[in-house]
């Protein structure tokens, strides 16, 4: 049974009738463009077919009250009265309603179920996709336009505010944006999207490697920290405004440290812009390059790699068909990504399985995923 059967069976069981509506929104996994988004740069993320859907109806009243048919839980509150409470999951749907009520939007109560198949804690961006799934939700019964760029700024406020996580744009972004059979190139200054094809007969293949992350907030915050020490050393808002030639002109006096991190993101925000020139040109073997330097520059540079992630990327090198892998995501742990070969992609994933499996006693789960479009509302059978 498909997550759109799942839940609306689960929501005509637990309340008589068919749901109202139905809206998803996906997972997304980064090609390239790595821990830039929070330095005003550049990002090239697709969204995944693995999503948060839920079934739902209006209420007449201003109480919301969700279950997830993952956790078997449920949450219950009412939007005149939000708290926050701790309470994972829920936390995030509550978030999201605090987020657009603040910025003006008027919302009515709902009801539904929820479920998702976006691995949690993986670097697919489970988070923005229930905060985007909440929105859309929310959107659809309080009858507001959909704007995908201020829906994922109230995603990520959500997430920054209520659940207190300091992420970037990125996840939100893609999450609500995304378009079927592309990446985008997201300026995340601008929020101006490009849309770019994967080059023809090649696949986005999604490399998880089992491991995922523990205590990663003080990590992400402190290469925030250490970007933000960089911009200010060249007098500028973000790592964004600095190019190569002036961070090799200027650097000096920066410490081995963070001189290494504002070489990433500087370096990653060229690569990304090469990245969808490859991809727009159909060179599949120019955006290898491109991935594998990415990835090379995050373990070296930023430090943000893995041991895990790390003996995937180099499994995938050894695979038939593999243009080019990089750990994808907030780092640490979670999934890689590879540019395959179409007609390799089944055969890679079995060598790639295997010899992973070998070199570290884990069992991998490997995605050969296609681009989905954003967040939206879904026609019912
Ligand atoms: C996490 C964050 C994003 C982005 C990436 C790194 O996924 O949520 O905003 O910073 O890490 O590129």
């Amino acid at each position: 049974m498909s997550l759109q059967q799942h839940v609306i069976q689960s929501f005509k069981e637990l309340f008589g009738e068919p749901p109202a509506y139905v809206v998803r929104a996906p997972g997304r996994v980064n090609l390239i463009g790595e821990h830039t988004d929070y330095n005003d740069g550049f990002v090239l993320p697709m969204a995944i077919d693995r999503a948060v859907w839920i079934a739902l109806r209006p209420r007449p009243d201003d109480t919301v009250r969700v279950h997830s048919l993952d956790l078997d839980r449920s949450a219950t509150f009412l939007l005149a009265d939000l708290r926050y409470e701790d309470a994972g999951w829920s936390e995030y749907v509550k978030g999201v309603a605090w987020a657009l009520q603040g910025a003006g939007y008027r919302l009515a109560g709902w009801e539904g179920v929820l479920a998702g198949d976006v691995p949690r804690g993986a670097g697919l961006s489970s988070s923005a996709a229930l905060e985007l799934a909440t929105a859309r939700a929310f959107q659809v019964v309080s009858g507001f336009d959909w704007d995908p760029p201020s829906m994922a700024r109230l995603g990520q406020k959500a997430e920054n505010q209520w659940v207190g996580m300091n992420c970037g744009i990125m996840d939100q972004m893609i999450s609500a944006a995304g378009e079927a059979g592309h990446a985008l190139l997201i300026d995340c200054r601008s929020l101006e999207t490009t849309s770019v094809a994967l080059p023809p007969g090649t696949v986005a293949v999604i490399l998880d490697t089992a491991t995922r992350r523990g205590l990663v907030d003080s990590a992400y915050n402190e290469r925030r920290t250490q970007c933000e020490a960089a911009a200010r050393h060249f007098g500028v808002p973000a790592l964004r405004d600095v190019t190569m030639e002036r961070f090799e002109a200027e650097a000096g006096g920066l410490d081995d440290v963070t001189f290494r991190r504002a070489r990433h993101v500087i370096s990653e925000n060229a690569r990304t812009l090469a990245a969808a020139d490859a991809m727009a040109r159909g060179d599949a073997a120019a955006m290898g390059r491109l991935m594998d330097a990415s990835h090379v520059s995050m373990r070296d540079d930023f430090e943000i790699s893995g041991p895990a992630l790390n003996t995937m990327v180099e499994c995938a090198h050894e695979a038939s068909g593999c243009y080019g892998a990089r750990m994808t995501g907030g780092g640490f742990a979670g999934c890689a990504v590879a540019l395959v070969a179409t007609d390799r992609a089944n055969a890679f994933a079995e060598t790639v399985a295997a010899s992973y499996e070998a070199a570290t006693g884990l069992t991998p789960a490997i995605y050969i995923s296609r681009a989905t479009e954003g967040a939206s509302v879904v026609e019912q059978p």
